[in-house]
This record gives C-alpha cells, sequence and structure tokens, in this order.
C-alpha cells in the first residue's frame, strides 16, 4: 500500500498547480499550495499515510459530516424536517434556492445553508454546550483529543463570514428554526475552523466505513442506518455542484472542505484522508480529486462496480 500511494501521490502533485488557495477567508492563503497528502486505514485499524501527512489544514466543510451524524443519532429522522436531501447544483455557500424553493428550508446538510440549520437544530436542544458537543463527538470520531480550533483561522471566518450570516439570518427570518444566530455561527465557524491532519480524517471516515464502530475499542458511536443514511447523502451531494462527476469518476462517498482536504469512505474496506489545498472551481481540493481517481482506479474502489 504504501508504495502504491507514495507513487499516485508523485503523479498527482503536478495536479496542485491546477488549482488556486481559498481567499475569502483571508487565513487560508497562508498554506502551502503545493501540498498533497494521503492517509488511508483499513478495516483492520491499519493506516498507510504519504506526501505532506504532516502538515496540519483546518477541516472546514468537511466537518458538515460530522454535525450531520452526531444531528441523526441524537435525534433521528426528525432532523429531515428542517433540512432536505437534495442536490443543489448551485455553489456550497449559494443563498439562491433558500427563497425560490422549500420556504427557507436547505436543501442538504452538506452545503453551508444546510449545515448552519442543522446546527440550528441541534442548538435548540444543546444551547450554549453545542460546540462541545460536536467537537467532543469529532474528536472521538478522529481518536484525537489534541484537535483543537485554529484562532487565526476562527477569527479570519468571523471576520468575513457575511454570506455565512446572511444564510442564517435569512433562515431565522423565514423561521426555520428558533436558536440564537450567535450561538449557531460561532458553532459553525469553530467546527469550520477546527485543525486536523489527513490522519484524522482517515479516521473519522473509518468509523463510517464500519457503519459506526470504532475498530480498536469496538465502541459504538451512531447506529447503522445513520451510517447509511449520511453515505447516502455524501454521494449525492458531499463534492456540492461537483457530486455527479466525481460519482462517475472516483465512485466514493466523500466529502471536501475550502482547506484541501477530502474525507472519503469505501464501504467495509477504507476510511481515506486526502489533503490538497489548491482548490478547483468548486471549491474542492484539485490534486485531491486526482489522486482520489487514480487511488480508485487502481484498487476498484468504487462502489458502482
Ligand atoms: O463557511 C465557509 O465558507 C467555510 N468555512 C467552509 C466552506 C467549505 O469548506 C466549502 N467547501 N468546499
Amino acid at each position: 500500500m504504501k508504495t502504491t500511494l507514495d507513487r499516485l501521490v508523485q503523479i498527482s502533485r503536478p495536479y496542485t498547480r491546477n488549482g488556486t488557495l481559498a481567499n475569502y477567508i483571508p487565513e487560508l492563503t497562508k498554506a502551502n499550495a503545493n501540498a498533497l497528502a494521503i492517509c488511508i486505514c483499513d478495516h483492520t485499524g491499519n493506516c498507510t499515510q504519504s506526501g505532506d501527512f504532516n502538515t496540519p489544514f483546518t477541516i472546514q466543510s468537511v466537518s458538515k459530516v460530522v454535525t450531520l451524524l452526531y444531528a441523526l443519532e441524537s435525534y433521528g429522522e426528525d432532523v429531515f424536517s428542517r433540512i432536505g436531501v437534495e442536490q443543489t447544483a448551485d455553489a456550497f455557500n449559494s443563498i439562491i434556492k433558500l427563497e425560490t424553493r422549500n420556504q427557507g428550508k436547505p436543501l442538504n446538510p452538506l452545503i453551508n445553508a444546510g449545515a448552519i440549520a442543522t446546527i440550528a437544530y441541534i442548538a435548540e436542544h444543546e444551547g450554549k454546550g453545542t460546540f462541545r458537543k460536536l467537537s467532543a463527538f469529532l474528536r472521538k470520531m478522529a481518536q484525537n483529543d489534541a484537535i483543537h480550533v485554529n484562532q487565526d483561522v476562527y477569527a479570519s471566518e468571523k471576520r468575513t463570514g457575511d454570506i455565512n450570516r446572511a444564510l442564517a439570518y435569512f433562515q431565522k427570518g423565514a423561521n426555520s428554526f428558533s436558536a440564537s444566530v450567535n450561538i449557531v455561527l460561532d458553532t459553525y465557524f469553530q467546527m469550520c475552523s477546527l485543525e486536523v491532519h489527513v490522519k484524522d480524517l482517515a479516521r473519522i471516515a473509518q468509523v463510517l466505513t464500519n457503519n459506526g464502530i470504532i475498530i480498536e475499542t469496538g465502541e459504538r458511536l451512531f447506529s447503522e442506518k445513520t451510517a447509511r443514511m449520511t453515505k447516502s447523502i455524501m454521494t449525492t451531494c458531499g463534492m456540492y455542484d461537483s457530486s455527479g462527476h466525481f460519482a462517475v469518476t472516483v465512485g466514493i462517498p466523500s466529502k471536501s472542505g475550502v482547506g484541501g482536504g477530502i474525507l472519503s469512505v469505501v464501504p467495509g474496506r477504507y476510511g481515506i484522508g486526502t489533503l490538497g489545498p489548491a482548490l478547483d472551481e468548486k471549491g474542492n481540493s484539485a490534486a485531491g480529486v486526482e489522486l482520489l481517481s487514480l487511488l480508485s482506479q487502481e484498487l476498484n474502489l468504487s462502489i458502482f462496480q
């Protein structure tokens, strides 16, 4: 596995030049645009890494998967009374369909509007403890107590997060949720600013691969049903308005973030984390997508075989 990963990282690295760093959150421009890394954990818990796997990055939208898992596991399918499960074909931070479709109900939980709605739903139950609960759940999935908020990125998100504020206030104004907008946005910005490594993403993915069970401890964190619903939404919505293309070329339930991370779940086989901070025009890691495409072909990982 190590030799395969080293070779594929080398082949994919030039694709880092096909993307650019996210600059709408100024702090993210400090990332190394040429970085590329992967970690893959198998069903026995054995993890193999390649490339710049010691490079930290903020989890960004990949955290939306963890938020969804927590909401589904804690409150069941009632979450879908607030958030749909449909593709948008719009940018990840688009506001347009909040007004034109579903009267303030976001189309899915993996776009910004939907993650904000999911956090609002949780906050209506957990109040100010929402971030503490969600981040503890994420650390447990990653089995890494050291995961913390990158304060510089958090401050940068807060300073420049007016589109997210618009998404939250629009929903609150449409009576889509009753939670405090301040608590909701603060939780959202902090979740996006959690600093991780590719191994953390691979471990989080691995719990989904095992339908909710941490291999090493045997502990169940969520039900098979929660895992199945989440993997389905990752397949159809996880790569934003590139999800269809990604399904065709890679075929692995995945979720991307503008920090350059991608979390991928090969059911029953592998949990995968990749990093490549240079993003394509949809906001997905340019080299990360290429690397996953090559890996999928080489190891026959598409779920649509
Ligand atoms: O709210 C934002 O715009 C960022 N904190 C997260 C967006 C994101 O990662 C979308 N990913 N492709």
